[in-house]
């Protein structure tokens, strides 16, 4: 039996640049998809899958996700004294539990490589989960839930998967698949935001990762690739081989809320789903589409 994945890294130091300026002040991760911040369904994600430890990478300008996840002391003191017991719950059920989440930050944006790595004291020697916030995925378990159940079978290192159109390759990472079994497809190689030409296949990395440890001494070596940044994708290109690595195609909707497009569609997407609002937004979107 191989370890539990016990630890999820977000790495959420990213500058957000594409959503200037609305990410001047509020990190990308918090900014809402209809009222939910995007850092809390990646939380709750992580919750379903059984995780019990939240790192929070973070950088400069980003103290306001610290707090989001605090005690709001004098708000929840109000809504109490008001008898809001709705709005109380979600405000208590949404906290991870005391000495379950840990804040560090990373103190120059020098890439998603060295954001993970930067978690490495705290994730410590067993394997973990990464989560990009910025990648909502809509599905039933959930994408960690159902990568945790192939990790369960694969063991080793598991990434979450998506085809996509094949003018899309040069915004993700690309992997080269060799033997599938259903949904669970072994990684022979992997290269970070190809040319279309240039892509081994169109099933792109959809920020969902279960990584061994044995990553930390691949990202110390620092070494800048795509953009010149330390890239993730590249430490994890040379754990293949050396032990298993899947992806799992995974069942269900990808938001790319990194980008603008992705985010309004996310919002409408997810509105839709509202009772308290799908009837008058499909009026409206009737109206001007
Ligand atoms: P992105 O490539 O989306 O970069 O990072 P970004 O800075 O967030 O956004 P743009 O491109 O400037 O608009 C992918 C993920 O990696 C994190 C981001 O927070 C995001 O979750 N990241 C990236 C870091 O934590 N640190 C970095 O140095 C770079």
């Amino acid at each position: 039996m191989s370890k539990p994945i016990r630890k999820v890294v977000f790495p959420v130091a990213g500058l957000g640049t594409r959503f200037l300026p609305a990410t001047k002040s509020v990190p990308k991760e918090l900014l809402p998809v209809v009222d939910r911040p995007l850092i809390q369904y990646a939380v709750d994600e992580a919750k379903e899958a059984g995780i019990e430890h939240f790192i929070f990478v973070t950088g400069r300008g980003k103290t306001a996700i610290a707090d989001y996840f605090d005690h709001a002391y004098e708000l929840e003191q109000t809504l109490a004294s008001k008898g809001n017991t709705d709005a109380l719950k979600m405000l208590t059920d949404m906290r991870p539990p005391a000495g379950a989440a840990s804040f560090l930050r990373q103190q120059e944006p020098a890439g998603l490589g060295h954001a993970v790595w930067c978690a490495r004291d705290l994730v410590g020697n067993e394997p973990f989960a990464v989560i990009l916030a910025d990648e909502l995925l809509k599905s039933s378990p959930g994408c960690l839930a159902q990568m945790v159940e192939a990790y369960n079978e694969t063991q080793g290192n598991v990434v979450g998967l998506l085809d996509v159109p094949p003018e899309h390759t040069d915004r993700y990472g690309v992997i080269k698949p060799g033997t599938r079994n259903g949904k669970i497809i072994e990684i022979e190689d992997m290269v970070e935001k190809p040319k279309p030409e240039d892509a081994p296949s169109t099933l792109v990395m959809v920020g969902r990762y279960i990584l061994q440890p044995t990553i930390f001494d691949h990202l110390s070596r620092q070494d800048r690739g795509a953009g010149g940044e330390i890239q993730l994708t590249d430490a994890m290109a040379r754990l293949i081989g050396k032990e298993p690595f899947h992806g799992l195609e995974f069942d269900g909707v990808r938001f790319d809320c990194g980008n603008k497009v992705g985010f309004m569609a996310a919002n409408v997407a997810y509105a839709l789903e509202r009772d308290d609002m799908a009837d008058e937004l499909r009026d409206f979107l009737r109206t001007v589409v």
